[in-house]
Protein backbone atom coordinates (compact mmCIF):
# COMPACT_ATOMS: atom_id res chain seq x y z
CA UNK A 1 0.00 0.00 0.00
CA UNK A 2 1.12 3.53 -0.95
CA UNK A 3 2.26 5.51 2.29
CA UNK A 4 0.33 8.80 2.20
CA UNK A 5 3.70 10.98 2.53
CA UNK A 6 3.83 9.40 -0.69
CA UNK A 7 1.20 11.81 -1.36
CA UNK A 8 2.95 15.66 -2.06
CA UNK A 9 0.32 17.16 -0.85
CA UNK A 10 0.54 15.94 2.37
CA UNK A 11 3.66 16.07 2.83
CA UNK A 12 3.48 20.15 1.83
CA UNK A 13 0.89 20.53 4.02
CA UNK A 14 2.74 19.03 6.85
CA UNK A 15 5.54 21.42 6.54
CA UNK A 16 7.61 19.89 4.35
CA UNK A 17 9.53 21.74 1.78
CA UNK A 18 9.39 19.84 -1.85
CA UNK A 19 11.62 20.37 -4.87
CA UNK A 20 8.25 19.66 -7.27
CA UNK A 21 5.72 21.35 -5.41
CA UNK A 22 2.38 20.01 -5.31
CA UNK A 23 -0.20 21.70 -7.80
CA UNK A 24 -4.20 21.86 -8.39
CA UNK A 25 -6.66 24.76 -9.45
CA UNK A 26 -9.74 25.60 -7.93
CA UNK A 27 -12.25 24.92 -10.56
CA UNK A 28 -10.33 22.48 -12.00
CA UNK A 29 -13.33 20.86 -12.99
CA UNK A 30 -15.58 23.05 -14.73
CA UNK A 31 -17.06 24.82 -17.71
CA UNK A 32 -13.98 25.51 -19.64
CA UNK A 33 -13.54 21.52 -20.30
CA UNK A 34 -15.06 20.38 -23.09
CA UNK A 35 -15.90 17.01 -21.40
CA UNK A 36 -17.53 18.58 -18.30
CA UNK A 37 -20.16 20.52 -20.88
CA UNK A 38 -20.90 17.06 -22.05
CA UNK A 39 -21.44 15.37 -18.71
CA UNK A 40 -23.10 18.87 -17.62
CA UNK A 41 -26.11 18.50 -20.31
CA UNK A 42 -27.00 15.39 -19.10
CA UNK A 43 -28.44 16.42 -15.15
CA UNK A 44 -31.64 17.98 -14.99
CA UNK A 45 -30.07 21.45 -12.99
CA UNK A 46 -26.68 21.89 -11.04
CA UNK A 47 -27.82 20.82 -7.51
CA UNK A 48 -28.98 17.31 -9.02
CA UNK A 49 -25.60 17.19 -11.21
CA UNK A 50 -23.75 18.04 -8.02
CA UNK A 51 -25.83 15.19 -6.05
CA UNK A 52 -25.07 12.38 -8.36
CA UNK A 53 -22.47 10.47 -7.65
CA UNK A 54 -22.19 9.25 -11.07
CA UNK A 55 -21.78 12.37 -12.69
CA UNK A 56 -19.81 14.07 -9.87
CA UNK A 57 -17.47 11.19 -9.75
CA UNK A 58 -16.72 11.49 -13.23
CA UNK A 59 -15.82 15.29 -13.99
CA UNK A 60 -14.13 15.30 -10.58
CA UNK A 61 -11.97 13.02 -12.16
CA UNK A 62 -11.88 14.80 -15.52
CA UNK A 63 -9.15 17.63 -15.52
CA UNK A 64 -6.56 14.70 -13.26
CA UNK A 65 -6.85 12.79 -16.71
CA UNK A 66 -5.86 15.54 -18.70
CA UNK A 67 -3.23 17.44 -16.29
CA UNK A 68 -2.45 14.97 -13.65
CA UNK A 69 -2.98 17.35 -10.59
CA UNK A 70 -1.37 16.58 -7.38
CA UNK A 71 -5.15 16.25 -5.50
CA UNK A 72 -8.58 15.84 -6.71
CA UNK A 73 -11.57 18.60 -5.48
CA UNK A 74 -14.36 16.69 -4.45
CA UNK A 75 -17.53 18.06 -7.39
CA UNK A 76 -20.15 19.83 -5.45
CA UNK A 77 -20.96 23.74 -4.54
CA UNK A 78 -20.55 25.63 -1.27
CA UNK A 79 -24.57 26.24 -1.58
CA UNK A 80 -25.27 22.70 -1.16
CA UNK A 81 -25.43 23.42 2.89
CA UNK A 82 -28.16 26.16 2.53
CA UNK A 83 -29.79 23.60 0.11
CA UNK A 84 -29.86 20.87 2.21
CA UNK A 85 -31.09 22.80 5.70
CA UNK A 86 -34.28 23.76 3.66
CA UNK A 87 -33.55 27.27 1.81
CA UNK A 88 -34.97 27.14 -1.65
CA UNK A 89 -31.91 27.44 -3.77
CA UNK A 90 -31.45 27.43 -7.80
CA UNK A 91 -28.95 27.83 -10.52
CA UNK A 92 -30.30 29.72 -13.23
CA UNK A 93 -28.67 29.62 -16.79
CA UNK A 94 -26.71 33.03 -17.09
CA UNK A 95 -27.83 34.18 -13.80
CA UNK A 96 -25.66 32.18 -11.63
CA UNK A 97 -27.60 31.31 -7.93
CA UNK A 98 -30.45 32.50 -6.28
CA UNK A 99 -31.74 31.74 -3.22
CA UNK A 100 -35.52 32.73 -1.44
CA UNK A 101 -33.58 35.15 0.89
CA UNK A 102 -33.78 34.73 4.52
CA UNK A 103 -33.22 37.95 6.42
CA UNK A 104 -34.87 37.45 9.79
CA UNK A 105 -34.58 35.31 13.06
CA UNK A 106 -38.28 33.62 12.26
CA UNK A 107 -37.37 32.96 8.83
CA UNK A 108 -33.91 31.70 9.87
CA UNK A 109 -35.83 29.09 12.65
CA UNK A 110 -37.63 27.29 9.21
CA UNK A 111 -34.17 25.67 8.88
CA UNK A 112 -33.50 22.67 9.88
CA UNK A 113 -30.32 20.85 10.69
CA UNK A 114 -31.83 17.18 10.88
CA UNK A 115 -32.00 17.41 7.04
CA UNK A 116 -28.33 17.63 7.03
CA UNK A 117 -27.13 14.18 6.31
CA UNK A 118 -30.16 12.74 4.91
CA UNK A 119 -29.65 15.32 1.98
CA UNK A 120 -25.67 14.94 2.21
CA UNK A 121 -25.95 11.34 1.55
CA UNK A 122 -25.11 11.56 -2.41
CA UNK A 123 -22.71 13.57 -1.74
CA UNK A 124 -20.59 11.25 1.11
CA UNK A 125 -21.13 8.44 -1.52
CA UNK A 126 -19.42 10.40 -3.85
CA UNK A 127 -16.31 11.01 -1.62
CA UNK A 128 -16.43 7.47 -0.96
CA UNK A 129 -16.43 6.16 -4.91
CA UNK A 130 -13.48 8.97 -5.05
CA UNK A 131 -11.22 8.20 -2.11
CA UNK A 132 -11.15 4.64 -3.98
CA UNK A 133 -10.42 5.46 -7.63
CA UNK A 134 -8.45 8.84 -7.14
CA UNK A 135 -4.48 7.29 -8.69
CA UNK A 136 -2.63 6.45 -5.42
CA UNK A 137 -0.22 9.95 -5.37
CA UNK A 138 -3.43 12.45 -5.54
CA UNK A 139 -4.97 13.38 -2.79
CA UNK A 140 -8.75 13.60 -2.05
CA UNK A 141 -9.82 17.41 -0.80
CA UNK A 142 -13.14 17.85 0.52
CA UNK A 143 -14.89 21.32 1.18
CA UNK A 144 -17.41 23.91 2.14
CA UNK A 145 -17.78 27.88 2.38
CA UNK A 146 -16.93 29.18 5.03
CA UNK A 147 -19.95 30.58 7.38
CA UNK A 148 -19.75 34.03 5.89
CA UNK A 149 -19.04 33.13 2.52
CA UNK A 150 -22.83 31.01 3.05
CA UNK A 151 -24.27 33.76 4.61
CA UNK A 152 -23.45 36.67 1.93
CA UNK A 153 -26.06 34.13 -1.00
CA UNK A 154 -28.39 33.07 1.75
CA UNK A 155 -29.04 36.80 2.96
CA UNK A 156 -28.69 39.09 -0.06
CA UNK A 157 -30.10 35.75 -2.03
CA UNK A 158 -27.81 36.18 -5.27
CA UNK A 159 -24.37 36.75 -5.92
CA UNK A 160 -23.46 40.73 -4.62
CA UNK A 161 -20.54 42.70 -5.27
CA UNK A 162 -21.04 44.54 -1.48
CA UNK A 163 -22.89 42.37 0.52
CA UNK A 164 -25.23 45.61 1.62
CA UNK A 165 -27.81 43.55 3.65
CA UNK A 166 -25.90 40.74 4.91
CA UNK A 167 -23.37 43.98 6.27
CA UNK A 168 -26.84 45.86 7.47
CA UNK A 169 -28.08 42.85 9.07
CA UNK A 170 -24.47 42.16 10.71
CA UNK A 171 -23.89 45.46 12.13
CA UNK A 172 -27.73 46.27 12.96
CA UNK A 173 -28.53 43.03 15.14
CA UNK A 174 -25.27 41.04 15.54
CA UNK A 175 -27.01 38.64 17.88
CA UNK A 176 -29.54 37.57 15.14
CA UNK A 177 -26.75 37.44 12.66
CA UNK A 178 -24.86 35.52 15.15
CA UNK A 179 -27.49 32.86 15.12
CA UNK A 180 -27.33 32.63 11.30
CA UNK A 181 -23.70 32.31 11.66
CA UNK A 182 -23.59 29.78 14.11
CA UNK A 183 -26.07 27.60 13.05
CA UNK A 184 -23.57 27.49 9.62
CA UNK A 185 -20.61 26.33 12.07
CA UNK A 186 -22.86 23.62 13.43
CA UNK A 187 -24.05 22.37 10.15
CA UNK A 188 -20.76 22.58 8.07
CA UNK A 189 -18.17 21.08 10.91
CA UNK A 190 -21.24 18.05 10.42
CA UNK A 191 -20.56 18.04 6.97
CA UNK A 192 -17.11 18.21 6.56
CA UNK A 193 -16.01 15.72 9.65
CA UNK A 194 -18.71 13.39 7.25
CA UNK A 195 -16.67 14.12 4.00
CA UNK A 196 -13.33 12.87 6.28
CA UNK A 197 -15.00 9.96 7.72
CA UNK A 198 -16.14 8.82 3.85
CA UNK A 199 -12.24 9.58 2.93
CA UNK A 200 -11.65 13.23 2.26
CA UNK A 201 -7.45 13.85 3.19
CA UNK A 202 -7.43 17.20 3.48
CA UNK A 203 -10.34 20.30 3.90
CA UNK A 204 -10.59 23.86 2.72
CA UNK A 205 -12.81 26.09 3.59
CA UNK A 206 -13.78 28.57 0.87
CA UNK A 207 -14.35 32.51 1.95
CA UNK A 208 -14.94 34.03 -1.17
CA UNK A 209 -16.24 36.98 0.27
CA UNK A 210 -14.48 37.52 3.73
CA UNK A 211 -12.48 40.41 1.91
CA UNK A 212 -15.35 42.85 2.14
CA UNK A 213 -15.17 43.26 5.98
CA UNK A 214 -13.83 45.93 7.74
CA UNK A 215 -11.45 44.15 10.71
CA UNK A 216 -13.63 43.80 13.84
CA UNK A 217 -16.21 42.36 11.55
CA UNK A 218 -13.50 40.59 10.11
CA UNK A 219 -12.33 38.63 13.38
CA UNK A 220 -16.62 38.22 14.40
CA UNK A 221 -17.41 36.71 10.99
CA UNK A 222 -14.28 35.49 9.48
CA UNK A 223 -11.45 34.51 11.79
CA UNK A 224 -14.05 33.53 14.69
CA UNK A 225 -16.00 30.82 12.80
CA UNK A 226 -13.12 29.45 11.36
CA UNK A 227 -11.54 28.85 14.71
CA UNK A 228 -14.59 26.86 15.66
CA UNK A 229 -14.22 25.08 12.32
CA UNK A 230 -10.85 23.83 12.74
CA UNK A 231 -11.33 23.33 16.37
CA UNK A 232 -14.31 20.58 15.70
CA UNK A 233 -12.64 19.08 13.01
CA UNK A 234 -9.34 18.85 14.35
CA UNK A 235 -11.43 16.98 17.38
CA UNK A 236 -13.24 14.17 15.53
CA UNK A 237 -10.68 14.05 12.53
CA UNK A 238 -6.92 14.39 14.19
CA UNK A 239 -5.22 15.18 11.57
CA UNK A 240 -6.68 15.97 9.06
CA UNK A 241 -5.14 19.56 6.97
CA UNK A 242 -6.89 22.31 6.80
CA UNK A 243 -6.65 25.20 4.05
CA UNK A 244 -8.28 27.99 5.08
CA UNK A 245 -8.84 30.81 2.25
CA UNK A 246 -10.16 34.21 3.06
CA UNK A 247 -10.32 35.66 -0.37
CA UNK A 248 -8.89 39.27 -0.08
CA UNK A 249 -7.88 39.46 3.65
CA UNK A 250 -5.06 41.74 2.76
CA UNK A 251 -3.66 42.59 5.71
CA UNK A 252 -5.49 40.78 7.87
CA UNK A 253 -3.94 37.04 6.54
CA UNK A 254 -1.22 36.86 9.11
CA UNK A 255 -3.99 37.31 11.97
CA UNK A 256 -6.48 35.06 10.34
CA UNK A 257 -3.26 32.20 9.87
CA UNK A 258 -2.28 32.70 13.54
CA UNK A 259 -5.77 32.89 15.26
CA UNK A 260 -7.02 29.70 13.09
CA UNK A 261 -4.60 27.52 13.64
CA UNK A 262 -5.16 26.34 9.89
CA UNK A 263 -2.57 24.05 7.62
CA UNK A 264 -2.27 26.09 4.73
CA UNK A 265 -3.82 28.83 3.22
CA UNK A 266 -4.75 30.15 0.05
CA UNK A 267 -3.44 33.50 -1.02
CA UNK A 268 -5.37 35.46 -3.28
CA UNK A 269 -3.40 37.55 -6.63
CA UNK A 270 -3.38 40.26 -4.32
CA UNK A 271 -1.18 39.42 -2.29
CA UNK A 272 3.01 40.16 -3.12
CA UNK A 273 4.65 36.65 -3.07
CA UNK A 274 7.77 37.78 -1.82
CA UNK A 275 5.58 39.58 1.35
CA UNK A 276 3.76 36.15 1.71
CA UNK A 277 7.05 34.35 2.10
CA UNK A 278 8.12 36.42 4.46
CA UNK A 279 5.22 36.95 6.68
CA UNK A 280 2.94 34.07 6.00
CA UNK A 281 5.22 30.96 5.29
CA UNK A 282 6.54 30.96 8.56
CA UNK A 283 3.79 29.92 10.46
CA UNK A 284 2.03 27.91 7.82
CA UNK A 285 1.72 26.28 4.13
CA UNK A 286 1.16 28.84 1.57
CA UNK A 287 -1.03 27.73 -1.25
CA UNK A 288 -1.56 29.72 -4.68
CA UNK A 289 -1.65 32.82 -6.52
CA UNK A 290 -1.50 33.08 -9.82
CA UNK A 291 -4.08 35.03 -11.57
CA UNK A 292 -6.75 33.64 -12.88
CA UNK A 293 -6.69 35.74 -15.82
CA UNK A 294 -3.69 34.85 -16.65
CA UNK A 295 -4.24 31.70 -17.04
CA UNK A 296 -6.69 33.11 -19.58
CA UNK A 297 -4.29 35.12 -21.02
CA UNK A 298 -1.31 32.51 -21.23
CA UNK A 299 1.97 33.67 -23.45
CA UNK A 300 4.66 35.12 -21.81
CA UNK A 301 3.16 37.07 -19.62
CA UNK A 302 1.77 34.06 -17.95
CA UNK A 303 4.71 31.98 -17.57
CA UNK A 304 6.73 34.89 -15.92
CA UNK A 305 4.56 35.23 -13.07
CA UNK A 306 4.20 31.34 -12.86
CA UNK A 307 8.05 31.20 -12.55
CA UNK A 308 8.06 33.63 -10.23
CA UNK A 309 5.96 32.41 -8.13
CA UNK A 310 7.51 28.70 -8.21
CA UNK A 311 10.84 30.38 -7.49
CA UNK A 312 9.72 32.68 -4.53
CA UNK A 313 7.07 30.08 -2.93
CA UNK A 314 8.89 27.66 -3.62
CA UNK A 315 11.36 27.88 -1.06
CA UNK A 316 8.98 26.92 1.64
CA UNK A 317 6.08 24.65 2.31
CA UNK A 318 3.76 25.73 -1.15
CA UNK A 319 1.25 24.26 -3.06
CA UNK A 320 0.98 25.56 -6.30
CA UNK A 321 -2.52 27.33 -7.22
CA UNK A 322 -4.82 29.84 -8.89
CA UNK A 323 -5.63 33.01 -6.56
CA UNK A 324 -9.31 32.41 -7.44
CA UNK A 325 -11.08 29.76 -9.35
CA UNK A 326 -10.43 29.02 -13.57
CA UNK A 327 -13.28 30.93 -15.33
CA UNK A 328 -15.17 29.53 -18.14
CA UNK A 329 -13.46 31.29 -20.89
CA UNK A 330 -9.77 29.67 -20.29
CA UNK A 331 -8.50 27.91 -22.88
CA UNK A 332 -7.50 24.47 -21.30
CA UNK A 333 -4.13 24.52 -23.38
CA UNK A 334 -2.90 27.20 -21.07
CA UNK A 335 -3.51 24.86 -18.70
CA UNK A 336 -1.49 22.57 -20.06
CA UNK A 337 1.58 24.53 -20.22
CA UNK A 338 1.22 25.37 -17.04
CA UNK A 339 0.89 21.52 -16.07
CA UNK A 340 3.62 21.13 -18.06
CA UNK A 341 6.10 24.34 -16.33
CA UNK A 342 5.64 22.37 -12.87
CA UNK A 343 5.86 19.11 -13.68
CA UNK A 344 9.42 19.82 -15.24
CA UNK A 345 10.76 21.36 -12.14
CA UNK A 346 10.53 18.00 -10.24
O1 LIG B 1 -13.51 21.98 -9.35
C1 LIG B 1 -13.79 22.49 -8.23
O2 LIG B 1 -13.18 23.45 -7.76
C2 LIG B 1 -14.85 21.81 -7.37
C3 LIG B 1 -16.19 22.29 -7.49
C4 LIG B 1 -16.60 23.67 -7.01
C5 LIG B 1 -17.66 24.39 -7.64
N1 LIG B 1 -17.93 25.49 -6.90
C6 LIG B 1 -18.35 23.94 -8.87
C7 LIG B 1 -19.21 24.88 -9.59
C8 LIG B 1 -16.20 24.43 -5.90
C9 LIG B 1 -15.06 24.18 -4.92
C10 LIG B 1 -17.05 25.58 -5.84
C11 LIG B 1 -16.98 26.59 -4.78
C12 LIG B 1 -17.84 27.78 -4.86
N2 LIG B 1 -19.11 27.89 -5.33
C13 LIG B 1 -17.46 29.04 -4.35
C14 LIG B 1 -16.16 29.34 -3.63
C15 LIG B 1 -15.02 29.52 -4.55
C16 LIG B 1 -15.10 30.76 -5.41
O3 LIG B 1 -15.11 30.57 -6.64
O4 LIG B 1 -15.12 31.87 -4.87
C17 LIG B 1 -18.52 29.94 -4.57
C18 LIG B 1 -18.58 31.40 -4.19
C19 LIG B 1 -19.58 29.18 -5.19
C20 LIG B 1 -20.95 29.68 -5.55
C21 LIG B 1 -21.26 29.49 -6.97
N3 LIG B 1 -21.40 28.27 -7.60
C22 LIG B 1 -21.50 30.50 -7.92
C23 LIG B 1 -21.45 31.99 -7.64
C24 LIG B 1 -21.80 29.86 -9.13
C25 LIG B 1 -22.23 30.53 -10.39
C26 LIG B 1 -21.11 31.18 -11.11
C27 LIG B 1 -20.54 30.26 -12.12
O5 LIG B 1 -19.32 30.08 -12.15
O6 LIG B 1 -21.37 29.73 -12.89
C28 LIG B 1 -21.68 28.47 -8.93
C29 LIG B 1 -21.89 27.40 -9.93
C30 LIG B 1 -20.78 26.40 -10.09
N4 LIG B 1 -20.13 25.76 -9.08
C31 LIG B 1 -20.29 25.91 -11.34
C32 LIG B 1 -19.30 24.96 -11.03
C33 LIG B 1 -18.49 24.14 -11.99
C34 LIG B 1 -20.78 26.29 -12.72
C35 LIG B 1 -22.18 25.84 -12.92
C36 LIG B 1 -22.45 24.99 -14.16
O7 LIG B 1 -21.62 24.18 -14.59
O8 LIG B 1 -23.56 25.14 -14.67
Amino acid sequence: MIQSSEKTMLRALAGETLTRPPFWLMRQAGRYLAEYREVRKSAKNFLNFCHSPDLAVEVTLQPLRRYHMDAAILFSDILVIPDALGQKVQFLEGEGPVLDPIRSVAELEQLDLERLHGHMAPVYETVGRLSREIPETTALIGFAGAPWTVATYMVEGRGSKDYPVTRSWAYGDPEGFAKLIDLLVEATGRYLIEQVKNGAEIIQIFDSWAGVLPPAEFRRWVIDPTIKLVETLKAACPGVPIIGFPRGAGMMYPDFVRETNVDGVSLDSTIPVTWAADNIQPHCTVQGNLDNMLLVAGGEAMERELNTILDVLGQGPFIFNLGHGIVPQTPPEHVARVAEIIQQRG
